[in-house]
């Protein structure tokens, strides 16, 4: 791998990127909305509550009164809604894995519906990638690419997605009875999981560095997914 360079001072451009960003790849309200939530801070503040009160907000625990359990639930389910953009892409890797995983097991069966079962597990393992790829082309990466030092990780992942779009394309042309067929579906398996261990390993540590809002960026995410599962 190619030497890597190093940006001078990503900090402040990130952040003003970041906001730019969601304003724009959204459309306007959204973003903004998104991005003024994140500026009033309710993600962190919650975590340093959950520090700052320490041996207080324990002792209510112990006492275990039916209110404080209560919020504790309510604390948990505002949690998964506000995952945030790192926790919901490594989700959807988690996902995808699985398909693969199942299509895996698929290809190894001869039951007799084999062949439709694979070709369903290939066209929603495409169907995924593709919304995965475009959730992070789209908003992640160009946000990434301006809050993190290392200057080829988001060119080299963009590759890397495109040699994925170029092995969908062609799974999509064959048919299940094809002799590369498995094999194909299942190097874009491998293929995947190699890119998924490098951002988990490299960018995404990155990124949590970088300071940027990332509860912000799991909303514009999420939006924005939930757009694509329309037309995907
Ligand atoms: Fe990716
Ligand atoms: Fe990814």
């Amino acid at each position: 791998m190619a030497t890597k360079t190093k940006r001078k001072n990503p900090g402040a451009r990130a952040q003003a990127r970041a906001r730019s960003t969601s304003t724009t790849s959204r459309g306007g309200r959204g973003g903004r909305a998104a991005a003024g939530r994140a500026g009033s801070g309710r993600g962190s503040k919650s975590s340093r509550g959950t520090r700052g009160r320490g041996r207080a907000a324990t002792g209510a625990t112990t006492r275990g009164s039916a209110a404080s359990r209560g919020r504790g639930r309510a604390r948990a389910g505002a949690a998964m809604r506000q995952q945030d953009a790192i926790g919901l892409l490594k989700a959807e890797h988690e996902q995808v894995d699985q398909l693969f995983e199942q299509f895996e097991r698929a290809a190894q069966g001869r039951g007799a519906n084999g062949a439709q079962r694979k070709t369903e597990l290939a066209s929603e393992i495409s169907r995924q990638l593709q919304i995965h790829a475009a959730i992070e082309e789209e908003i992640f990466y160009p946000v990434a690419a301006g809050a993190i030092r290392d200057e080829d990780l988001i060119p080299e992942a963009t590759v890397e997605h495109q040699s994925a779009k170029d092995l969908i394309a062609k799974i999509e042309r064959m048919s299940p009875d094809d002799e590369l067929y498995d094999a194909t579906v299942m190097v874009l398996g491998e293929y995947v999981r190699h890119h998924v261990k490098e951002e988990q390993n490299e960018l995404f540590p990155q990124v949590k560095r970088s300071g940027l809002d990332l509860r912000a960026l799991g909303e514009q995410l999420r939006e924005r997914r939930a757009q694509l599962e329309t037309t995907v």
